[in-house]
């Protein structure tokens, strides 16, 4: 059988690792896809750059145009990141009846819908298992392998930069942006490094996953995110002396008002596995109601991890170029006409638990003044704790678990307990969930 022919848009981290373990696992390869798979062409920026890949019998351009423009190219790559030329690179390869393979999940998330519903008019595939948790195959788990649950939740730590970030600053007490430094340099990080610091690349990953977890559309703008910047090493410690570990968890639930779709820095008890995920290391927890809670871990980032998933995805298509079109995989797990436009939350609506730390004048009734503002919006104390006030200091730090509220009850509790004369400075706030 002839050979699948591939066009690479863009030769950088995961370009490169892609070229790279094409060529090194080919007799493998082309084994699981039933035919040999070519790289013919690529493009990049800077032809002059030392490459990490071997390019030798590989046709190179600066002209992304040229190679999705090939008629002889089966497959295009698309890892060049970012959405403007991007999508317009990928609506055009698509036009041009090429199946296309990215890992850009910005590109999915928020253009996604637009680029399936022309795949699906021009009959071609577009694969994306590489944007969301980087060699994870999570998406062909959540898609194909719980095709029989009705899925409740789904809970990860999927931004390896982030959760880099959050290990190194509590085990070694790192600073913040000496980590970053270093994920940026280990390829980690992405060109604008705030999309993983403030939530954004975890939210766009997020929004992949649950679209396929509940078969609605993409829509980035409905997910609430919120980065680790914040975060201070007092709180990890503190969160460690009650049990607990601070994760950047992406979160998606399926409730009976609707659905909640949140990033943020939660508290997890430390005896989840999830709580032991540490360094660049990504995973997914999954609560299905047949299955129950699977988890998936595995690197969420780098140029062979990631390369793992494209060529997963090459494979397929490869695959399935020898099939009837009505066996494809349905690009968002569900088939086109059942996508259902079920009522997102907003963050104000959402239901958890919470981590709050205070800084307070030591005198009595300090500590009612706050407890009977918390009751007041019916939020319950779970733990206490109040640490000693530093020599000569009148300050002291109060540490809180609450049970689950809605997060307006909180919002307007924090604002009522920040004009307290008695508390200085912010109210900080980490959402807590135990994922039981
Ligand atoms: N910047 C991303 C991360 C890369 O750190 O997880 C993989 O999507």
């Amino acid at each position: 059988m002839k050979p699948v022919k591939i066009g690479v848009l863009g030769l950088g981290t995961v370009g490169g690792g892609t070229v790279n373990v094409l060529k090194r696992n080919a007799k493998e390869i082309s084994r699981r896809a039933g035919r040999e798979i070519v790289v013919t062409c690529a493009s990049a920026r800077d032809l002059t750059r030392k490459r990490s890949c071997d390019t030798q019998d590989i046709r190179l351009s600066t002209d992304p145009y040229e190679i999705i423009n090939d008629s002889e190219i089966d497959i295009v790559l698309e890892l060049i990141g970012g959405t403007s030329l991007a999508k317009e690179l990928v609506l055009q390869a698509i036009a041009n009846g090429k199946h296309v393979v990215t890992a850009n999940k910005a590109l999915i998330a928020l253009h996604g819908n637009e680029i399936f519903s022309a795949a699906s008019k021009a009959n071609v595939i577009v694969a994306y298992e590489a944007a969301v948790a980087g060699g994870i195959p999570i998406i062909k788990a959540i898609r194909e392998g719980l095709s029989g649950n009705h899925i409740n939740w789904l809970a990860g730590i999927i931004n390896g930069t982030g959760n880099f970030i959050l290990t190194e600053m509590r085990d070694k007490g790192r600073d913040f942006n000496d980590v970053l430094k270093e994920a940026q340099a280990l390829g980690y990080a992405e060109s604008d490094p705030t999309f993983d610091v403030e939530g954004i690349d975890a939210g766009h990953k997020l929004m992949i996953l649950a679209s396929i977890a509940f078969g609605i559309p993409l829509q980035f703008e409905n997910v609430y995110t919120e980065g680790i910047t914040k975060i201070t090493r007092a709180d990890v410690e503190y969160a460690n002396e009650l049990g607990y570990r601070i994760k950047h968890l992406g979160i998606a639930r399926k409730t009976k008002a609707g659905i909640e779709l949140r990033v943020h820095p939660t508290l997890i008890p430390e005896r989840r596995l999830l709580a032991n995920v540490d360094g660049v290391m990504n995973a997914v927890l999954v609560n299905a109601d047949a299955v129950g809670p699977t988890l998936y871990y595995g690197a969420g980032a780098g140029a062979e991890a990631t390369a793992s998933a494209v060529i997963a995805d090459v494979v397929d298509v490869a695959r399935a170029l020898t099939l009837n079109s009505i066996n494809k995989v349905p690009h968002l797990a569900f088939q086109e006409d059942s996508i259902a436009d079920l009522h997102i939350l907003t963050h104000e609506q959402i239901e958890t638990a919470y981590y709050l730390r205070l800084t307070v004048e030591d005198k009595p009734g300090t500590l009612a003044q706050i407890t009977q503002i918390l009751a007041q919006q019916n939020i319950s104390i779970e733990a206490i704790l109040q640490k000693e006030p530093l020599p000569d200091q009148t300050l002291v730090q109060i540490i809180m678990l609450t049970q689950k509220t809605i997060e307006k009850e909180m919002d307007d509790a924090i604002s009522t307990i920040k004009n307290l004369s008695s508390v200085t400075g912010q109210v900080t706030r980490i959402r807590l969930e135990t994922l039981g």
